[in-house]
């Protein structure tokens, strides 16, 4: 029998990353992918797995709890991955009731849909992928530990906090097997324009003002989006049950340095000027409640599972660049429609 495993969210940034390397390395699992298909999922990210015969996509909602229940009755997952979220900070600021509804009402309803599924839980795994954000904001020194007390600052993080807390609640008491990993910024291919590195290589492309935010001197940890990936298949394949692992790149970088070294690299692949880039560069209205600093210690996934970032952050830089030089179809066809009314009032 194939095991049966339900990625929710599979469509997007991620999640289409965590779908290529579960489909193609193990062909002896079914891959289920449930995806609403929101602003941020595009199947175009999964045109090179979608014919495979251990892979099939839903198109669901999973703040519908009705859907959910048939789902599982359906397929009696063996394990979930769940990536499905509202991801991004500004929004969550204009919008946080999105937020509350998918990522904690949608977590919990797919929860209540495995603790009714699964019994005594054995050989099953409920796998919650939650950010580094939960942890709050770290001052010029410190890093993130798996028990750093949680202090979430942001709606978004607020939502993923209170997921995680009910992933560990379920865990204590119905005993669903789980693990939670907390993860720093990710970049790389298919992620949606909006987030800091593909909003800023697409405005350069596009000779738009880079916005950056209050004085550009908040950190965060960077990590390319396929060794998140290859974390995840380590942690659901060889993590602790109710264990919590930490993933990060072992990679900060202040926004206005990160964002000065992409410049210098648009210009070299556009062949323009030296400087060229930089001129672009506009210090816009802080983020209300921005976070000063986000630095992950991810001893513990590194000495326990022998994960470690495989890509020098140089290297995965310019092949995030060349992704997004060669694939300006794809950030035409995400971004327009609905996209194009956030970003005008976003950046008015
Ligand atoms: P994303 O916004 O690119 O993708 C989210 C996906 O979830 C989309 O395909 C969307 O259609 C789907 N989705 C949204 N609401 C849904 C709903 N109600 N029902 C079903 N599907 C729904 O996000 P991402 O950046 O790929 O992040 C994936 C996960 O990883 C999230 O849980 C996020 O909190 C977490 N995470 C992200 C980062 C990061 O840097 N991007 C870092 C750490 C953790
Ligand atoms: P983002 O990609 O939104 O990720 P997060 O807020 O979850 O860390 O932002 C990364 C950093 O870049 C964050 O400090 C906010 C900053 N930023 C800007 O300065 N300008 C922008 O237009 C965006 C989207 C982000």
């Amino acid at each position: 029998m194939k095991r049966k495993i339900l990625i929710t969210g599979g469509a997007g940034f991620i999640g289409s990353h965590v779908v290529r390397l579960f489909t193609t390395q193990y062909p002896n699992y079914h891959i289920i992918n449930l995806d609403k298909l929101t602003y941020a999922g595009n199947l175009e990210n999964l045109k090179d797995v979608e014919n495979l015969e251990n892979y099939k996509f839903i198109k669901g909602d999973i703040v519908d709890s009705d859907f959910i229940n048939t789902l599982f009755d359906k397929y009696d997952f063996d394990g979930v991955i769940h990536l499905a979220a509202e991801s991004h900070v500004d929004r969550s600021i204009t919008n946080p009731m999105d937020f509350i509804m998918t990522n904690v009402v949608g977590t919990v309803n797919l929860l209540n849909a495995a603790k009714n599924n699964w019994g005594n839980g054995k050989n099953k795994l409920f796998y919650h992928v939650s950010t580094d954000e939960v942890y709050g904001s770290l001052g010029d020194t410190g890093y993130f530990l798996e028990d750093t007390p949680y202090d979430p600052k942001s709606p978004y993080s607020a939502s993923k906090a209170s997921s995680d807390h009910f992933v560990r609640a379920y865990g204590n008491t119905f005993s669903l097997p789980y693990v939670i990993s907390n993860c720093s910024n990710n970049y790389g291919p298919n992620q949606f324009p909006e987030k800091l590195l593909p909003l800023f290589i697409n405005n350069i492309i596009e000779n738009r003002e880079l916005p950056v935010y209050g004085d550009g001197k908040f950190t965060r940890d960077w990590l390319y989006v396929l060794d998140h990936a290859i974390a995840i298949d380590k942690i659901f394949h060889k993590g602790k049950i109710g264990d919590t692992y930490n993933i990060g790149g072992f990679n900060e970088w202040k926004n206005i340095d990160l964002i000065e070294l992409l410049c210098e690299k648009m210009d070299a692949a556009l062949n323009r000027e030296r400087g060229t880039s930089k001129k672009l560069i506009t210090f816009i209205k802080d983020r209300p409640g921005h976070d000063k600093r986000y630095a992950i210690d991810a001893n513990k996934i590194k000495n326990e599972l022998g994960w470690e970032p495989s890509l020098q952050f140089d290297e995965g830089l310019s092949k995030t660049i060349d992704w997004y030089l060669n694939n300006k179809s794809w950030i035409n066809n995400v971004t327009s429609g609905e996209y194009q009314k956030y970003y005008k009032q976003q950046y008015k």
